[in-house]
């Protein structure tokens, strides 16, 4: 039996549906359960109902076999972990945002507030720029309207947030869409398994 680990939410409903659509449907998921592990009555699956940003652990540590994460999850956390296929939904862009008509003093540490610490750094170290990051967990359009922060690195994805917030996009940093990763020694041990799904689930997103 093969262990997907699905997001919990909208980018893990649209991944199932990928699934189901190529024969790996489980009746439990539509009945609305609070079961988190979902076996497939007609298919050798089993899925496993994950927090966003844990999916790349799970897989990474091989309590599941493959999985469904974002891309900005991967540029951040850098797991150890195959990816396999763009599985191209749940488009966003990480990007920096400030309070519309920010000018950056660059005499002074610029202060980054962020979910994605890592993805910051790097964005700033490859320019150069002194900067404070300031580690949050939600809500991050909050941060330079309170004056916490300057400028936010996070996720514009309709840019709704940021156009509510009075807040506009001053960089982009890189693009993010939904990836499906897999345990390295589980691929090794059933890459046919595993290529023949890959191979179905571009087809269906072609
Ligand atoms: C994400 C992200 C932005 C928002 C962007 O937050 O951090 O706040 O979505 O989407 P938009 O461009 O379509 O408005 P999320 O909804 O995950 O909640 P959070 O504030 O708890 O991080």
């Amino acid at each position: 039996m093969i262990s997907i680990a699905l997001p919990k939410g909208r980018m893990g409903d649209k991944a199932y549906r990928l699934f189901e659509s190529i024969g790996l449907e489980c009746r439990a998921m539509a009945e609305g359960t609070r079961k988190l592990v979902l076996e497939s009555e007609q298919s050798d699956v089993r899925y496993l109902l994950v927090k966003p940003a844990d999916v790349a652990i799970y897989v990474e540590r091989g309590a599941a076999d493959i999985g469904i994460v974002g891309k900005d999850i991967l540029l951040e956390t850098e797991p150890s972990v195959y990816e396999l296929l763009d599985l191209k939904m749940g488009a966003c862009r990480f990007a920096v945002a400030a309070p519309n008509g920010f000018v950056d003093d660059t005499d002074s540490i610029l202060r980054v507030a962020t979910k994605y610490p890592n993805v910051s750094k790097r964005f700033y170290q490859r320019k150069n720029r002194d900067i404070e990051i300031i580690k949050l967990n939600g809500s991050i359009e909050l941060a330079p309207l309170s004056g916490l922060s300057d400028v936010i690195v996070d996720i514009v994805e309709t840019g709704t947030t940021l156009r509510e917030n009075n807040l506009s996009v001053v960089e982009d940093v890189a693009p993010s869409s939904a990836r499906l990763i897999a345990n390295t020694a589980a691929y090794k041990f059933r890459q046919e398994q595993i290529d023949e799904m890959v191979y179905r689930l571009a087809e269906v997103i072609a």
